[in-house]
């Protein structure tokens, strides 16, 4: 089957993402003609390492490219400063130069530190991401943000930089976990809700699963990842209109952040979604029945629709949440599948909204 490729223009660089039905062992032939020189230093994860490593090293030694690596134990508990340090150690120990590629083999959390360290090693060297989970694929590798989390808050310390080339091979899915696989279709029902409402049909009548036959994933990852280029190619840095890939977010920081970062990210990103939707359509910005229509799609997958926590819990993290300003808060509020739109609200107004969202 022919490889997807979408091309994307943001403002400060272009680069292709390519979706292919098994080409890892083919990505040295893409990435050859693209590189600066023969030199990478892979980043990748316990898990993904153990799988994929050695299989993405001997499609790059076919083409003469020399790679050395860093490997750090996988979890969002290893994206911090430390293991920040590490890569940049190991690659200076590994005599990366200017000249050479950073590639992120591995999920989100792979992907926004090697974004990190390639935007900081050297004051920065291009890098490639080739990701491993649905979450990377139709969300995180394409867009140019990446991040570290503080003790006080998850993403704090990152940068804007766009990568050289995306490379995604959907039979590497097949192994993730099923929780993993289920955190990233809430990102692409996130997209379908925003921008796409034939996905969101198609979504409802035949929810997406790992096994599924390659046309399919290809098809629903591509066009997922066709709805992230339009946010991105309009307001690079999160301006303005970008801020609607936030839809679910707001509350699901806090779900995040009361389970102490223990549940997966698209889990949380499930429940803000459904009570963004269940408040939205309470106060009447929203049509009526989008609620119940968007459950029904997040739990076909295998998704929560409840939050395990109170109200008054999510409130306390909300009031941290990095994306208040002083005076409030900005949602992106359904108001129908496919036309979503920006409400500034104060902190008491999200306070009520949470309520009303979370509520029975
Ligand atoms: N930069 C962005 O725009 C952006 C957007 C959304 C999310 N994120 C970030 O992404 C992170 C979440 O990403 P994630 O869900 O991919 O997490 P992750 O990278 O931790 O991967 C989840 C788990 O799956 C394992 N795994 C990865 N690929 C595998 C495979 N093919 N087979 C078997 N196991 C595999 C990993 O080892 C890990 O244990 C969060 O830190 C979030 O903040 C960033
Ligand atoms: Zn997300």
């Amino acid at each position: 089957m022919s490889d997807e490729k979408i091309h994307i223009a943001p403002t400060s660089s272009e680069y292709d993402v390519i979706v292919s039905g098994n080409g890892l062992d083919c990505v040295g032939q893409y990435l050859a003609p693209l590189l600066p020189s023969r030199n990478v230093h892979i980043i990748s994860d316990s898990n993904v390492a153990t799988l994929y490593l050695e299989r993405l090293r001997s499609s790059l030694a076919m083409q003469s490219i020399q790679s050395t690596c860093t490997v750090f134990p996988a979890g969002e508990a290893s994206k911090n400063l430390a293991t920040l340090s590490d890569i940049l150690e190991d690659m200076a120990v590994s005599e990366v130069t200017r000249s050479s590629t950073a590639i992120a083999l591995g999920g989100g959390v792979t992907g926004d530190m090697a974004g990190l360290a390639a935007a900081l090693y050297m004051r920065g060297i291009p890098y490639v991401q080739i990701p491993t989970t649905l979450l990377a694929m139709v969300d995180s590798s394409v867009g140019g943000k990446c991040a570290v989390d503080l003790a006080a808050g998850k993403n704090l310390a990152g940068a804007f930089l766009q990568p050289l080339f995306v490379f995604a091979d959907i039979a590497t899915l097949r192994t993730l976990p099923d929780e993993v696989f289920a955190d990233g279709c809430a990102e692409v029902i996130k997209h379908a809700v925003l921008a796409d409402p034939e996905l969101f049909g198609i979504l409802a009548e035949r929810p997406i699963n790992k096994n599924d036959d390659d046309l399919y994933l290809m098809t629903v990852i591509a066009t997922n990842i066709g709805i992230k280029r339009r946010f991105v190619e309009a307001d690079e840095r999160e301006q303005g209109q970008r801020k609607l890939l936030n839809l679910g977010h707001s509350i699901g920081h806090a779900v995040e952040a009361a389970s102490g970062y223990t549940m997966g990210h698209g889990h949380a990103v499930a429940i803000g979604l459904t009570a963004i939707a269940r408040a939205s359509e309470r106060l009447g910005w929203a049509e009526e029945g989008i609620a119940e229509r968007i459950e029904a799609v997040v739990a076909a997958h295998g998704l929560p629709t409840r939050s395990p926590y109170p109200a008054e819990d999510l409130i306390g993290f909300a009031r941290l949440d990095k994306k208040a300003d002083g005076t409030g808060i900005t949602l992106a509020i359904p108001e129908s599948v496919g036309s979503p739109v920006l409400k500034h609200v104060s902190m008491y107004g999200f306070e009520r909204i949470i309520e009303l969202g979370i509520g029975a």
